[in-house]
């Protein structure tokens, strides 16, 4: 163990290093310190992307801005990237999220590459939202000298898709400014497309640079070792430690809360995080799914340049439980099955059968030949899910905890099951090993000051940030008080961590905890039900500055707890509807109210 003073000395300048920096800053005018001291804060933060420049530092006009807006950290991991790569080819790049980016200095930028996400229901993800409302209102300013491209990441099962990424090549585009390339819209499986676009893009805009003035001399900075070495790309090995099913025998939903080992990975994550959880299809849904095909688990396919069986590639390459759009399309040519050729004629109704249907119940009902690599090449990519954290590391050190609900449906009599849900709650045994990486999720956080109250939204298996929060109080002795709206279908099956929330009330806690249990009598009683039957206090504790927060269902509760809230703080601050609605998005941009639906 290092002593305080040994600590001390080395997070401290010696009396050398303290007279050579001080030389050095003593000839710095005023702008050059400002210009150092931002300089040296991101290079102690292990910015990859922070541009060395000398003297020749190129204009503002040569700086390449790349903006991101990602609600679960893919097109903030593609648009990391690029800035690297834009930085290894000599261009001077500034890397933000579109959180951290005002809205107005758009004026001052000449080059923009923009990597954004949709989410809800084609809408901007949070940290897009302002910069999204901006563009689209009287107060953008004309933009007639920014040249800039988009990609856009979605996913072609949501009837919006691709949503944002559209909106903001089309508000670029009306207020004057030109594409250096034009959108590309990527689906779940976005990296091919995504490295393409990068690469054609740092080309064209190192043309243009370079034909607008003296190209820069910049040295990139070498990646640090800040972040963990574990990601979506390289996840760590753990190992499962505990799977328990907590709905009682009689309830309709099969929920588990699983404890993961991080062993001495050395991962860390907070509270408001996501764990990423890479999966293997069921073998006997492959087994199944070869033999519809009338292939042979031994055929071999190429992926990605790779050689390998069909039967690997469907177990732990391919997507079989998750039925894309574009495969009921490809499926309906093949097979001319009059049927599907309706379906796929009707985008809502491809997009609504494939919801519905797993890859080997499309085959099934329109069956037909195709070649192993033909049919490999017709299936996205496995990507993994996330799950929310449920557990604070103050309290469970290198385990992470999660709460999941198995995804279990008949139909036409067979049991279908989620690719992921089933393999952690169901195939994955205890001692058995699962490839996992932390998703870090700065929109959902507890307020910084342990003495700000907060109100949790979340039903279902939503509860399971709130866990997170609710360990995380307790263990750092946040005095903050604490509600928390529970539902679920009934109490005695499906009261998820009944006697840790009833031991958090008895200890003082939780301030306040209220539950619905829809089914438990005739008239449904859900937490929207809950809020409102609370309204003045749910608007006086808004008024003394709490923060709030929904987790789980997007479709419905989230809308619904939306609604309730809106109708809450018109009434209880005799507001009208329009009003109500700008408290809220006002409490949204000061982080005061943040969502993680899904
Ligand atoms: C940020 C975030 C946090 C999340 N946190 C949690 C969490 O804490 N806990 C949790 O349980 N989940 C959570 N999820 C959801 C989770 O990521 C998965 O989406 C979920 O577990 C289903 O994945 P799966 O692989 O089991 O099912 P998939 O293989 O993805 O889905 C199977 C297919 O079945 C279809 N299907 C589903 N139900 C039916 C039905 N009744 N009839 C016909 N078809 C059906 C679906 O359309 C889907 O295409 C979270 C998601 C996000 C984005
Ligand atoms: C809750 C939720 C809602 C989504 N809504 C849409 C949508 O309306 N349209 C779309 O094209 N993609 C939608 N997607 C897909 C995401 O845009 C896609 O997964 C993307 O890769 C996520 O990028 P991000 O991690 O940077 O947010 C949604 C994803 C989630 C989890």
């Amino acid at each position: 163990m290092l002593s305080e003073q040994q600590n001390l000395n080395q997070t401290m300048l010696n009396a050398e290093q303290l007279g050579s920096l001080k030389e050095v800053i003593g000839t710095y005018s005023p702008l050059q310190l400002a210009w150092a001291s931002g300089y040296l804060a991101a290079k102690s933060e292990g910015s990859s992307v922070v541009a060395l420049t000398t003297e020749n530092t190129p204009k503002a006009s040569s700086t390449l801005t790349i903006l991101y807006g990602s609600q679960t950290g893919n097109a903030k991991g593609v648009a990391k990237s690029l800035a690297d790569q834009a930085t290894s080819q000599g261009l001077t790049v500034d890397l933000k999220s579109m959180g951290e980016f005002k809205p107005k200095s758009i004026k001052n930028v000449s080059h923009l590459l923009i990597v954004a996400s949709t989410n809800g229901e084609g809408e901007a993800p949070d940290d897009a939202i302002t910069l999204h409302e901006f563009l689209s209102s009287k107060k953008a300013p004309k933009l007639e000298s920014l040249q800039y491209s988009v990609l856009a990441l979605g996913d072609t099962s949501y009837e919006f898709f691709c949503q944002t990424g559209k909106d903001f090549d089309e508000y670029l585009s009306k207020l004057g400014a030109k594409q250096i390339a034009p959108r590309v819209d990527c689906d779940v499986d976005y990296e091919d497309a995504a490295a393409a676009w990068s690469e054609e893009i740092i080309s064209k805009t190192i043309d243009l640079v370079g034909n607008n003035e003296e190209k820069s001399n910049v040295v990139a900075m070498p990646t640090t070792g800040a972040v963990s070495q574990y990601t979506k790309q390289n996840p760590y090995s753990a190992e499962l430690s505990l799977s328990q099913k907590i709905t009682g025998r009689d309830s309709g939903k099969d929920v588990r809360h699983i404890e993961i080992d991080l062993g001495d990975s050395g991962i860390t994550y907070q509270a408001g995080d996501a764990l990423g959880v890479w999966f293997e299809n069921d073998a006997e849904l492959v087994v199944e799914l070869i033999s519809e095909l009338n292939l042979l688990a031994n055929d071999e396919i190429t992926l990605a340049n790779e050689k390998l069986s069909l039967k690997n590639a469907l177990t732990s390459k391919l997507e079989i439980t998750q039925t894309s759009v574009n495969f009921i399309s490809f499926w309906a040519e093949l097979s001319q099955d009059k049927a599907l050729l309706k379906i796929a004629a009707d985008k809502n109704e491809a997009r609504e059968f494939a919801a519905n249907h797993q890859v080997v119940d499309v085959i099934k009902s329109a069956p037909a030949k195709v070649e192993a690599q033909d049919f490999a090449d017709s299936l996205r990519k496995i990507t993994p899910r996330l799950y929310s954290i449920a557990s604070s590391q103050l309290e469970v050190e290198e385990e992470v905890h999660l709460t999941v609900g198995l995804v279990e449906y008949d139909l036409d009599g067979q049991v279908r099951a989620g690719g992921a849900s089933s393999f952690l709650g169901k195939r994955l045994e205890e001692g058995g090993n699962v490839k996992v990486f932390i998703e870090h999720n700065d929109n959902f956080r507890l307020p910084s000051d342990g003495n700000t109250p907060a109100i949790m939204i979340g039903p279902g298996t939503g509860i399971a940030p709130f866990r997170a929060f609710l360990q995380e109080r307790e263990a750092s002795e946040a005095e903050g008080d604490n509600w928390l709206f529970f539902g679920d279908q009934t109490f005695t099956q499906d009261f998820l961590y009944q006697l840790e929330l009833q031991g958090y009330m008895k200890s003082g806690l939780l301030t306040n905890l209220d539950l619905a249990f829809s089914r438990d009598q005739a008239q449904k009683i859900y937490v929207q039900d809950r809020l409102r039957e609370k309204s003045a206090d749910v608007y006086a504790w808004l008024e003394r500055g709490a923060h709030l927060y929904i987790c789980g269902d997007m479709s419905r509760m989230a809308k619904d707890v939306e609604t309730a809230l809106i109708d809450i703080i018109a009434e209880q601050g005799k507001k009208t509807n329009e009003q109500a609605q700008q408290y809220l998005k006002d409490l949204r941009n000061a982080k005061r109210y943040q969502k993680d639906v899904y």
